[in-house]
Protein backbone atom coordinates (compact mmCIF):
# COMPACT_ATOMS: atom_id res chain seq x y z
CA UNK A 1 0.00 0.00 0.00
CA UNK A 2 1.14 3.74 -0.72
CA UNK A 3 0.32 5.80 2.90
CA UNK A 4 0.72 9.55 3.42
CA UNK A 5 1.44 10.92 6.82
CA UNK A 6 0.33 14.83 7.20
CA UNK A 7 1.78 16.28 9.82
CA UNK A 8 2.75 19.81 9.18
CA UNK A 9 3.84 21.07 12.97
CA UNK A 10 7.67 20.39 13.54
CA UNK A 11 9.85 18.39 11.10
CA UNK A 12 11.62 15.19 10.32
CA UNK A 13 15.03 14.46 9.39
CA UNK A 14 17.38 11.94 9.28
CA UNK A 15 19.12 13.18 12.88
CA UNK A 16 16.00 13.97 14.75
CA UNK A 17 16.86 17.89 14.81
CA UNK A 18 15.01 19.53 17.84
CA UNK A 19 13.33 17.01 19.34
CA UNK A 20 12.10 17.89 22.96
CA UNK A 21 13.64 21.26 22.16
CA UNK A 22 10.34 23.03 21.03
CA UNK A 23 6.59 22.18 22.23
CA UNK A 24 6.53 21.47 17.91
CA UNK A 25 8.78 18.96 18.37
CA UNK A 26 7.42 16.85 20.76
CA UNK A 27 6.16 13.29 21.12
CA UNK A 28 3.93 13.75 18.05
CA UNK A 29 7.42 13.41 16.07
CA UNK A 30 8.30 10.38 17.73
CA UNK A 31 4.66 8.73 16.88
CA UNK A 32 4.56 9.61 13.34
CA UNK A 33 8.39 8.79 12.47
CA UNK A 34 8.09 5.29 14.14
CA UNK A 35 4.66 4.10 12.76
CA UNK A 36 5.81 5.48 9.47
CA UNK A 37 8.91 3.32 9.82
CA UNK A 38 7.46 0.31 11.28
CA UNK A 39 4.83 0.02 7.93
CA UNK A 40 8.34 0.86 5.95
CA UNK A 41 9.52 -2.39 7.44
CA UNK A 42 6.62 -4.07 6.17
CA UNK A 43 6.99 -3.28 2.39
CA UNK A 44 4.46 -0.55 2.90
CA UNK A 45 5.37 2.76 0.93
CA UNK A 46 5.13 5.70 3.34
CA UNK A 47 5.77 9.57 2.35
CA UNK A 48 5.80 11.86 5.73
CA UNK A 49 3.97 14.94 4.37
CA UNK A 50 5.70 18.28 6.06
CA UNK A 51 6.37 21.44 5.44
CA UNK A 52 9.75 23.02 4.03
CA UNK A 53 11.32 25.37 5.91
CA UNK A 54 14.48 27.64 4.80
CA UNK A 55 15.37 29.59 7.82
CA UNK A 56 19.14 29.81 9.15
CA UNK A 57 17.97 29.40 12.92
CA UNK A 58 16.46 26.07 12.05
CA UNK A 59 18.85 24.30 9.75
CA UNK A 60 17.80 20.90 8.04
CA UNK A 61 14.48 21.59 6.63
CA UNK A 62 15.45 22.76 3.07
CA UNK A 63 15.19 19.94 0.85
CA UNK A 64 11.79 18.82 -0.98
CA UNK A 65 13.08 15.10 -0.42
CA UNK A 66 14.51 13.58 2.44
CA UNK A 67 14.78 9.90 4.28
CA UNK A 68 15.56 8.15 6.82
CA UNK A 69 19.21 5.72 6.21
CA UNK A 70 18.45 2.51 5.54
CA UNK A 71 15.00 2.58 5.51
CA UNK A 72 13.97 2.97 1.85
CA UNK A 73 10.55 2.51 1.76
CA UNK A 74 9.94 5.97 3.48
CA UNK A 75 10.41 9.43 2.23
CA UNK A 76 10.06 12.51 4.36
CA UNK A 77 8.47 15.31 1.63
CA UNK A 78 8.93 18.54 2.07
CA UNK A 79 6.19 21.18 0.75
CA UNK A 80 5.80 25.26 1.09
CA UNK A 81 3.18 26.62 3.67
CA UNK A 82 3.61 29.91 4.94
CA UNK A 83 7.25 30.88 3.39
CA UNK A 84 10.45 29.79 4.47
CA UNK A 85 10.94 30.79 8.17
CA UNK A 86 9.95 28.55 11.24
CA UNK A 87 6.68 29.52 12.61
CA UNK A 88 5.10 27.89 15.55
CA UNK A 89 2.10 25.65 14.51
CA UNK A 90 -0.48 28.11 16.05
CA UNK A 91 0.27 30.74 13.09
CA UNK A 92 0.29 28.65 10.46
CA UNK A 93 -3.54 28.21 9.83
CA UNK A 94 -4.16 30.40 6.72
CA UNK A 95 -1.74 28.53 4.34
CA UNK A 96 -3.14 25.29 4.84
CA UNK A 97 -5.73 25.10 2.29
CA UNK A 98 -4.42 27.77 0.45
CA UNK A 99 -0.60 26.71 -0.30
CA UNK A 100 -0.12 23.23 1.27
CA UNK A 101 -3.09 21.08 0.21
CA UNK A 102 -2.79 22.79 -3.15
CA UNK A 103 0.95 21.42 -3.03
CA UNK A 104 0.35 18.27 -2.02
CA UNK A 105 -1.79 17.72 -4.95
CA UNK A 106 0.78 19.16 -7.42
CA UNK A 107 3.66 17.43 -6.05
CA UNK A 108 1.60 13.77 -6.96
CA UNK A 109 0.49 14.93 -10.28
CA UNK A 110 3.96 15.77 -11.12
CA UNK A 111 5.31 11.60 -9.84
CA UNK A 112 1.89 10.76 -12.17
CA UNK A 113 -0.19 9.00 -8.89
CA UNK A 114 -0.46 9.14 -5.36
CA UNK A 115 -0.97 7.54 -2.15
CA UNK A 116 -4.51 5.25 -1.76
CA UNK A 117 -4.76 5.78 1.96
CA UNK A 118 -3.55 9.03 4.08
CA UNK A 119 -3.38 9.66 8.17
CA UNK A 120 -3.62 13.44 9.70
CA UNK A 121 -2.19 13.97 12.62
CA UNK A 122 -2.85 16.93 15.00
CA UNK A 123 -5.54 18.82 13.56
CA UNK A 124 -3.74 20.59 11.20
CA UNK A 125 -2.63 17.53 9.88
CA UNK A 126 -6.48 16.47 9.97
CA UNK A 127 -7.93 19.29 8.04
CA UNK A 128 -5.33 19.29 5.59
CA UNK A 129 -6.60 15.37 4.62
CA UNK A 130 -9.96 16.48 4.86
CA UNK A 131 -8.99 19.77 2.34
CA UNK A 132 -7.13 16.96 0.02
CA UNK A 133 -9.88 14.23 0.31
CA UNK A 134 -12.16 17.24 -1.28
CA UNK A 135 -10.03 17.88 -3.89
CA UNK A 136 -9.57 14.68 -4.97
CA UNK A 137 -6.76 13.02 -2.61
CA UNK A 138 -7.69 10.04 -0.66
CA UNK A 139 -9.87 9.12 2.51
CA UNK A 140 -8.11 9.08 5.89
CA UNK A 141 -7.64 8.49 9.25
CA UNK A 142 -7.46 10.65 11.75
CA UNK A 143 -5.41 11.11 15.21
CA UNK A 144 -5.55 14.68 17.22
CA UNK A 145 -3.16 13.42 19.53
CA UNK A 146 -4.09 16.39 21.75
CA UNK A 147 -7.46 18.39 21.22
CA UNK A 148 -7.78 22.08 21.10
CA UNK A 149 -10.80 22.13 23.45
CA UNK A 150 -9.04 20.41 26.43
CA UNK A 151 -6.31 22.76 26.42
CA UNK A 152 -8.52 25.76 26.33
CA UNK A 153 -10.01 24.23 29.13
CA UNK A 154 -7.10 24.11 31.19
CA UNK A 155 -5.55 27.85 30.01
CA UNK A 156 -9.12 29.18 31.29
CA UNK A 157 -8.86 27.21 34.40
CA UNK A 158 -5.74 28.69 35.50
CA UNK A 159 -8.08 31.67 35.59
CA UNK A 160 -4.89 34.30 34.17
CA UNK A 161 -5.88 34.94 30.94
CA UNK A 162 -9.51 35.69 29.07
CA UNK A 163 -11.24 33.63 26.40
CA UNK A 164 -10.42 36.53 24.00
CA UNK A 165 -6.59 36.51 24.63
CA UNK A 166 -5.97 32.79 24.38
CA UNK A 167 -7.56 33.20 21.37
CA UNK A 168 -5.49 35.69 20.37
CA UNK A 169 -2.63 33.82 21.06
CA UNK A 170 -3.25 30.18 20.63
CA UNK A 171 -5.66 30.37 17.50
CA UNK A 172 -8.23 28.16 19.05
CA UNK A 173 -10.85 29.09 16.98
CA UNK A 174 -9.22 28.13 14.13
CA UNK A 175 -7.81 24.78 16.00
CA UNK A 176 -11.15 23.44 17.27
CA UNK A 177 -12.94 24.50 13.68
CA UNK A 178 -10.45 22.45 12.39
CA UNK A 179 -10.79 19.26 14.29
CA UNK A 180 -14.13 19.46 14.19
CA UNK A 181 -13.77 18.84 10.19
CA UNK A 182 -11.02 16.73 10.57
CA UNK A 183 -12.66 14.26 13.24
CA UNK A 184 -16.14 14.43 10.96
CA UNK A 185 -14.35 13.58 7.59
CA UNK A 186 -12.29 11.06 8.76
CA UNK A 187 -12.74 7.22 7.60
CA UNK A 188 -11.61 6.09 11.05
CA UNK A 189 -10.19 8.68 14.09
CA UNK A 190 -7.14 6.71 16.12
CA UNK A 191 -7.46 7.46 19.86
CA UNK A 192 -4.31 6.09 22.12
CA UNK A 193 -7.08 5.00 24.58
CA UNK A 194 -10.53 4.39 25.38
CA UNK A 195 -10.40 7.23 27.88
CA UNK A 196 -8.93 9.35 25.20
CA UNK A 197 -12.26 8.86 22.67
CA UNK A 198 -14.74 9.01 25.51
CA UNK A 199 -13.32 12.19 27.36
CA UNK A 200 -11.54 13.84 24.83
CA UNK A 201 -14.10 13.43 21.72
CA UNK A 202 -16.49 13.52 24.27
CA UNK A 203 -16.35 17.56 24.99
CA UNK A 204 -19.10 19.63 24.02
CA UNK A 205 -17.18 21.46 21.03
CA UNK A 206 -16.89 18.67 19.41
CA UNK A 207 -20.67 17.71 19.95
CA UNK A 208 -22.06 17.37 16.17
CA UNK A 209 -18.90 16.34 14.81
CA UNK A 210 -18.44 13.22 16.00
CA UNK A 211 -20.10 10.41 18.45
CA UNK A 212 -17.60 8.96 20.68
CA UNK A 213 -20.40 6.22 21.50
CA UNK A 214 -20.16 5.32 17.43
CA UNK A 215 -18.30 2.22 17.36
CA UNK A 216 -17.45 2.44 13.84
CA UNK A 217 -16.04 5.81 13.54
CA UNK A 218 -13.54 5.03 16.34
CA UNK A 219 -10.77 2.23 16.58
CA UNK A 220 -8.21 2.24 19.62
CA UNK A 221 -4.45 1.87 18.98
CA UNK A 222 -2.05 2.59 21.90
CA UNK A 223 1.39 3.64 20.30
CA UNK A 224 4.83 1.65 20.90
CA UNK A 225 7.87 1.97 22.70
CA UNK A 226 11.07 1.94 20.39
CA UNK A 227 12.89 -1.43 21.77
CA UNK A 228 15.83 -0.54 19.47
CA UNK A 229 16.63 2.28 21.99
CA UNK A 230 14.80 1.52 24.95
CA UNK A 231 15.67 -1.91 25.28
CA UNK A 232 17.06 -2.61 29.17
CA UNK A 233 18.87 -5.73 27.49
CA UNK A 234 20.42 -3.74 24.87
CA UNK A 235 23.12 -1.17 25.18
CA UNK A 236 23.33 1.51 23.36
CA UNK A 237 26.72 3.39 21.80
CA UNK A 238 25.84 6.26 23.86
CA UNK A 239 26.11 4.30 27.22
CA UNK A 240 29.97 5.22 28.26
CA UNK A 241 29.35 8.60 27.39
CA UNK A 242 26.26 9.42 29.03
CA UNK A 243 27.51 6.86 32.45
CA UNK A 244 30.29 9.39 32.59
CA UNK A 245 27.67 12.74 32.26
CA UNK A 246 25.57 11.26 35.28
CA UNK A 247 28.91 10.84 37.46
CA UNK A 248 29.88 14.08 37.00
CA UNK A 249 26.28 15.50 37.75
CA UNK A 250 26.20 13.47 40.80
CA UNK A 251 29.25 14.80 41.91
CA UNK A 252 28.44 18.31 41.10
CA UNK A 253 25.14 18.68 42.54
CA UNK A 254 24.45 15.61 45.04
CA UNK A 255 26.16 15.37 48.51
CA UNK A 256 29.03 13.22 48.80
CA UNK A 257 27.15 10.92 51.15
CA UNK A 258 24.07 10.30 48.67
CA UNK A 259 25.44 9.91 46.05
CA UNK A 260 25.04 6.25 46.37
CA UNK A 261 21.10 6.81 46.57
CA UNK A 262 18.52 5.84 44.23
CA UNK A 263 17.69 8.84 42.00
CA UNK A 264 14.04 9.93 41.06
CA UNK A 265 14.43 11.18 37.39
CA UNK A 266 12.10 13.41 36.27
CA UNK A 267 12.85 14.33 31.72
CA UNK A 268 9.99 15.83 30.65
CA UNK A 269 9.77 19.36 28.77
CA UNK A 270 9.48 22.52 31.00
CA UNK A 271 6.15 23.34 30.48
CA UNK A 272 3.56 24.21 33.26
CA UNK A 273 1.44 21.55 32.49
CA UNK A 274 4.05 18.66 32.79
CA UNK A 275 3.71 20.24 36.76
CA UNK A 276 8.24 19.64 37.74
CA UNK A 277 6.82 22.03 40.76
CA UNK A 278 4.46 19.39 42.35
CA UNK A 279 7.38 17.18 42.09
CA UNK A 280 9.58 18.88 43.81
CA UNK A 281 7.66 20.13 45.88
CA UNK A 282 6.31 16.51 46.95
CA UNK A 283 10.42 16.31 47.62
CA UNK A 284 10.52 18.79 49.57
CA UNK A 285 7.97 18.04 52.00
CA UNK A 286 8.60 14.50 52.60
CA UNK A 287 12.18 14.33 54.80
CA UNK A 288 11.29 10.54 53.99
CA UNK A 289 11.61 10.88 50.51
CA UNK A 290 14.80 13.15 50.83
CA UNK A 291 16.26 10.28 52.86
CA UNK A 292 15.62 7.23 50.45
CA UNK A 293 16.21 9.43 46.88
CA UNK A 294 17.86 12.34 45.42
CA UNK A 295 15.72 14.16 42.23
CA UNK A 296 17.35 14.28 39.18
CA UNK A 297 15.72 16.88 36.57
CA UNK A 298 16.87 16.33 32.77
CA UNK A 299 16.18 19.74 31.48
CA UNK A 300 17.35 19.86 27.86
CA UNK A 301 19.89 22.37 27.23
CA UNK A 302 20.57 23.64 31.04
CA UNK A 303 23.98 23.08 31.81
CA UNK A 304 22.93 23.13 35.98
CA UNK A 305 20.12 24.54 37.78
CA UNK A 306 21.07 27.92 38.08
CA UNK A 307 22.14 28.98 34.11
CA UNK A 308 18.82 29.97 32.01
CA UNK A 309 20.68 30.30 28.61
CA UNK A 310 18.61 29.39 25.76
CA UNK A 311 15.55 28.66 27.71
CA UNK A 312 12.54 30.38 27.19
CA UNK A 313 10.96 33.04 29.61
CA UNK A 314 8.02 30.24 30.43
CA UNK A 315 11.04 27.84 31.22
CA UNK A 316 13.36 29.85 33.04
CA UNK A 317 10.34 30.72 35.23
CA UNK A 318 9.97 26.97 35.84
CA UNK A 319 13.63 26.59 37.10
CA UNK A 320 13.23 29.85 39.37
CA UNK A 321 10.49 28.13 40.95
CA UNK A 322 12.35 24.92 41.65
CA UNK A 323 15.04 27.17 42.93
CA UNK A 324 13.50 29.17 45.33
CA UNK A 325 11.60 25.07 46.40
CA UNK A 326 15.22 24.17 46.78
CA UNK A 327 16.65 27.01 48.73
CA UNK A 328 13.01 27.11 50.78
CA UNK A 329 13.66 23.21 51.93
CA UNK A 330 17.06 22.98 51.61
CA UNK A 331 17.48 20.74 49.18
CA UNK A 332 21.09 21.22 47.71
CA UNK A 333 22.95 18.20 47.50
CA UNK A 334 19.98 16.37 47.11
CA UNK A 335 18.61 17.71 43.76
CA UNK A 336 20.50 18.02 39.90
CA UNK A 337 20.04 18.57 36.45
CA UNK A 338 21.03 17.26 33.70
CA UNK A 339 21.14 17.84 30.22
CA UNK A 340 19.92 14.80 27.89
CA UNK A 341 19.57 15.52 24.01
CA UNK A 342 18.74 12.71 22.29
CA UNK A 343 16.23 9.69 22.67
CA UNK A 344 19.83 7.64 23.08
CA UNK A 345 21.23 9.53 26.15
CA UNK A 346 17.76 9.42 27.48
CA UNK A 347 17.64 5.41 27.03
CA UNK A 348 21.00 5.01 28.57
CA UNK A 349 20.19 7.33 31.65
CA UNK A 350 17.32 5.04 32.41
CA UNK A 351 19.66 1.80 32.19
CA UNK A 352 22.17 3.21 33.81
CA UNK A 353 20.17 3.95 36.96
CA UNK A 354 18.04 1.52 36.92
CA UNK A 355 21.13 -0.73 38.60
CA UNK A 356 20.64 1.88 41.57
CA UNK A 357 16.73 1.34 41.89
CA UNK A 358 15.73 4.47 40.41
CA UNK A 359 12.98 5.37 39.66
CA UNK A 360 11.23 7.45 36.64
CA UNK A 361 8.38 10.06 37.68
CA UNK A 362 6.14 11.95 35.52
CA UNK A 363 3.70 13.93 37.62
CA UNK A 364 1.82 16.02 34.51
CA UNK A 365 -1.26 17.24 35.49
CA UNK A 366 -2.76 15.57 32.69
CA UNK A 367 -0.69 13.21 30.33
CA UNK A 368 -2.81 12.13 26.59
CA UNK A 369 -1.29 9.13 26.66
CA UNK A 370 2.04 8.93 28.32
CA UNK A 371 4.72 6.90 26.11
CA UNK A 372 7.86 8.09 28.07
CA UNK A 373 7.01 6.15 31.17
CA UNK A 374 6.42 3.46 29.11
CA UNK A 375 10.23 3.78 27.37
CA UNK A 376 11.50 4.25 31.04
CA UNK A 377 10.09 0.93 31.74
CA UNK A 378 11.37 -0.72 29.09
CA UNK A 379 14.39 0.44 30.11
CA UNK A 380 14.34 -0.78 33.29
CA UNK A 381 13.35 1.65 35.74
CA UNK A 382 9.76 1.46 37.43
CA UNK A 383 7.50 4.59 37.13
CA UNK A 384 5.08 6.47 38.63
CA UNK A 385 3.29 8.39 37.10
CA UNK A 386 0.00 10.98 36.73
CA UNK A 387 -3.49 9.22 37.29
CA UNK A 388 -4.98 11.61 35.00
CA UNK A 389 -4.95 10.48 31.27
CA UNK A 390 -4.16 7.63 29.32
CA UNK A 391 -1.15 6.24 32.13
CA UNK A 392 -4.18 5.06 33.90
CA UNK A 393 -5.09 2.74 31.16
CA UNK A 394 -1.86 1.39 30.42
CA UNK A 395 -0.37 1.20 33.73
CA UNK A 396 -3.44 -0.57 35.42
CA UNK A 397 -5.77 -3.47 34.07
CA UNK A 398 -7.88 -4.63 36.83
CA UNK A 399 -6.05 -5.53 39.88
CA UNK A 400 -2.64 -5.58 38.00
CA UNK A 401 -0.95 -2.35 38.52
CA UNK A 402 2.19 -1.86 36.10
CA UNK A 403 3.40 1.63 37.71
CA UNK A 404 2.42 3.69 40.48
CA UNK A 405 -0.42 6.08 39.85
CA UNK A 406 -0.70 9.12 41.78
CA UNK A 407 -2.83 12.20 41.74
CA UNK A 408 -0.10 15.01 40.33
CA UNK A 409 -2.11 17.79 42.33
CA UNK A 410 -1.69 15.92 45.53
CA UNK A 411 2.18 16.27 46.65
CA UNK A 412 1.23 14.22 49.52
CA UNK A 413 0.25 11.29 46.97
CA UNK A 414 3.17 11.83 44.72
CA UNK A 415 5.65 11.42 47.76
CA UNK A 416 4.14 8.19 48.76
CA UNK A 417 3.81 6.71 45.12
CA UNK A 418 7.47 7.29 44.92
CA UNK A 419 8.38 5.87 48.61
CA UNK A 420 6.76 2.85 47.87
CA UNK A 421 9.21 2.32 45.19
CA UNK A 422 12.63 3.78 46.37
CA UNK A 423 11.77 2.73 49.63
CA UNK A 424 11.24 -0.99 48.96
CA UNK A 425 13.48 -3.30 46.98
CA UNK A 426 10.83 -6.19 46.99
CA UNK A 427 8.68 -3.98 45.73
CA UNK A 428 10.57 -1.69 43.22
CA UNK A 429 12.04 -5.28 41.54
CA UNK A 430 8.19 -6.35 41.46
CA UNK A 431 7.32 -2.91 39.71
CA UNK A 432 10.35 -3.23 37.31
CA UNK A 433 9.60 -6.51 35.93
CA UNK A 434 5.94 -6.00 35.56
CA UNK A 435 6.48 -2.48 33.59
CA UNK A 436 8.98 -3.92 30.85
CA UNK A 437 6.88 -7.10 30.51
CA UNK A 438 3.93 -4.84 30.03
CA UNK A 439 5.91 -3.02 27.21
CA UNK A 440 6.68 -6.34 25.57
CA UNK A 441 3.58 -7.33 25.51
CA UNK A 442 1.45 -4.57 24.63
CA UNK A 443 3.40 -1.10 23.30
CA UNK A 444 5.18 -2.17 20.60
CA UNK A 445 5.35 0.19 17.57
CA UNK A 446 5.00 -2.97 15.20
CA UNK A 447 1.94 -3.49 17.29
CA UNK A 448 1.05 0.36 16.49
CA UNK A 449 1.69 -0.28 12.59
CA UNK A 450 -0.66 -3.27 11.95
CA UNK A 451 -3.49 -1.75 14.10
CA UNK A 452 -3.34 0.87 11.78
CA UNK A 453 -2.89 -1.07 8.61
CA UNK A 454 -6.19 -2.87 9.98
CA UNK A 455 -8.30 0.10 9.79
CA UNK A 456 -6.24 1.44 6.57
CA UNK A 457 -7.31 -1.66 4.72
CA UNK A 458 -10.77 -1.03 5.01
CA UNK A 459 -10.95 2.54 4.77
CA UNK A 460 -13.56 4.17 2.66
CA UNK A 461 -14.63 8.02 2.57
CA UNK A 462 -17.29 9.62 5.30
CA UNK A 463 -19.39 9.82 2.32
CA UNK A 464 -22.89 11.66 4.19
CA UNK A 465 -23.59 14.31 7.00
CA UNK A 466 -20.36 15.80 5.84
CA UNK A 467 -19.53 19.28 7.86
CA UNK A 468 -19.30 22.19 5.91
CA UNK A 469 -15.17 23.66 5.75
CA UNK A 470 -15.28 26.89 7.18
CA UNK A 471 -14.62 29.80 4.25
CA UNK A 472 -11.67 30.91 6.33
CA UNK A 473 -9.51 27.81 5.40
CA UNK A 474 -9.90 28.27 1.92
CA UNK A 475 -10.06 32.55 2.01
CA UNK A 476 -7.92 33.12 5.14
CA UNK A 477 -8.53 37.27 4.71
CA UNK A 478 -10.13 38.78 8.04
CA UNK A 479 -13.86 38.78 6.99
CA UNK A 480 -13.99 35.25 6.36
CA UNK A 481 -12.16 35.14 9.73
CA UNK A 482 -13.10 32.32 12.76
CA UNK A 483 -14.55 34.88 14.86
CA UNK A 484 -15.18 34.04 18.89
CA UNK A 485 -18.54 32.63 18.14
CA UNK A 486 -17.74 29.20 18.02
CA UNK A 487 -15.78 29.87 21.60
CA UNK A 488 -18.16 31.98 23.25
CA UNK A 489 -20.97 29.20 22.45
CA UNK A 490 -19.45 26.64 24.33
CA UNK A 491 -17.54 28.65 26.85
CA UNK A 492 -19.69 31.66 27.42
CA UNK A 493 -17.70 35.00 27.97
CA UNK A 494 -15.24 33.55 30.21
CA UNK A 495 -12.55 35.78 31.61
O1 LIG B 1 4.00 16.07 20.86
C1 LIG B 1 2.92 15.67 21.61
C2 LIG B 1 1.83 16.66 21.53
O2 LIG B 1 0.62 16.24 22.09
C3 LIG B 1 1.59 17.12 20.10
O3 LIG B 1 0.61 16.43 19.49
C4 LIG B 1 1.37 18.57 20.19
O4 LIG B 1 2.20 19.20 19.33
C5 LIG B 1 1.78 18.95 21.58
O5 LIG B 1 2.19 17.82 22.24
C6 LIG B 1 0.65 19.53 22.37
O6 LIG B 1 0.01 20.45 21.64
P1 LIG B 1 -1.03 21.43 22.24
O7 LIG B 1 -0.41 21.97 23.50
O8 LIG B 1 -1.17 22.43 21.19
O9 LIG B 1 -2.28 20.67 22.52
Amino acid sequence: MHIAFLNRQGNFDPQDRYWTEHPDFGGQLVYVKEVALALGRMGHRVDILTRRIVDPQWPGFEAELDGYPGEPNVRIVRLACGGDAFLRKEDLWPWLGTEWVPNIAAFYRREGGGPQVATGHYGDGGLACALWQERGGPPYTFTGHSLGAQKLDRLLAQGKQSLEDLDAHYHFARRIAAERVAMNHAGRVITSTCQERFEQYGHPAYRGAVDPAEDARFRVVPPGVNMRIFDAETPGPQDQHVAALLEQVLERDIAPERRDLPAVLCSSRLDSKKNHVGLVSAFAESAELQAAANLLLAVRGAQDIHSREGLSPAERAILDEIVALAEAHGLWGKIGVISLVSQQELATAYRYLSCRRSVFALTALYEPFGLAPLEAMAAGLPAVVTRNGGPSESLREGDREFGVLVDPTDPQDIAAGLLRLVGSEEEWQRFAEAGRQRVLERYTWDRTALGYLSVMERLVPRSEGRLPIPEYFLDPTPEKGLGLDLLTSIWGTQT
